[in-house]
């Protein structure tokens, strides 16, 4: 399937196709050709920082001759990027979690949730109860943290999920660089300092919003 967007990344042809064809799910501000339509339905990166991260996941793959097969997700919304990955990396397991308290699309939500082997919690990501539950499919090789922005709730998610992680596992944030929510860069930048990972940041700075994305990848 060579003209499948959702192939293997191996030339340059196929990193600009998949650039393009994230410019279609994201608004302006973003990057994007969308205009806010108030749908919810509307990609939450900046293209070129998404597109890196994948790119930079399979060739972690190719190159450690492993396959991210178990993933987490702290921070589900209506599940966009959950799908996007997923058709990316096929996973054996997904496990995610939300509040389901912000604003979404229930039509993408639903979309989202299926076609997938998926455990969706309902709840915070610091709940004890939640962390038990989570930990049961532990070790993760892909943990993605984006829930509450807060400085201390980011400080502990990273904190408590980065624990969860296999051997050559990556955990990564966004919002690393949002001005909108600074919290989020000061629990990175703690993270960075107290952990011994290999780090590294896609970053993005064209546009209206200003996200960015970091990895810890552990060695
Ligand atoms: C930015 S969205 C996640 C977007 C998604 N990861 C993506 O890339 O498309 C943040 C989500 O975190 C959820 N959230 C906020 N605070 C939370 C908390 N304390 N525990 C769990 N989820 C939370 C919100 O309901 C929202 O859906």
């Amino acid at each position: 399937m060579k003209n499948y967007i959702f192939r293997d990344l191996k030339s340059k042809k196929d990193k600009e196709d998949l650039l393009e064809f994230l410019r279609h799910q994201t608004n302006a501000e973003f990057g994007g050709y969308r205009l806010f339509d108030g749908t919810r339905t509307h990609l939450m990166h900046i293209p070129e920082e998404l597109t890196d991260l994948i790119v930079f996941l399979k060739n972690y793959e190719n190159n450690n001759k492993m396959k991210f097969s178990n993933f987490l997700e702290i921070g589900f919304n209506s599940g966009k990027v959950n799908t996007i990955l997923h058709k990316f990396f096929n996973f054996k397991n997904i496990v995610a979690l939300d509040t389901f308290t912000a604003e979404m699309s229930s039509q993408e939500l639903l979309a989202n949730i299926v076609r997938k082997n998926l455990t969706l919690i309902c709840g915070r990501s610091d709940r004890k109860e939640n962390l038990e539950i989570i930990k049961k499919f532990q070790p993760y090789d892909l943990i993605f943290v984006d829930a509450s922005h807060e400085y201390k709730d980011v400080k502990k998610d990273l904190d408590n999920y980065s624990k969860m992680l296999s051997d050559k596992g990556i955990i990564f944030a966004h919002d690393i660089q949002n001005e909108d929510y600074t919290g989020v860069n000061k629990a990175w930048k703690e993270f960075k300092k107290k952990n011994n990972f290999l780090y590294k940041e896609f970053s993005c700075k064209k546009y209206f919003f200003s996200l960015g994305v970091g990895l810890a990848i552990k060695n």
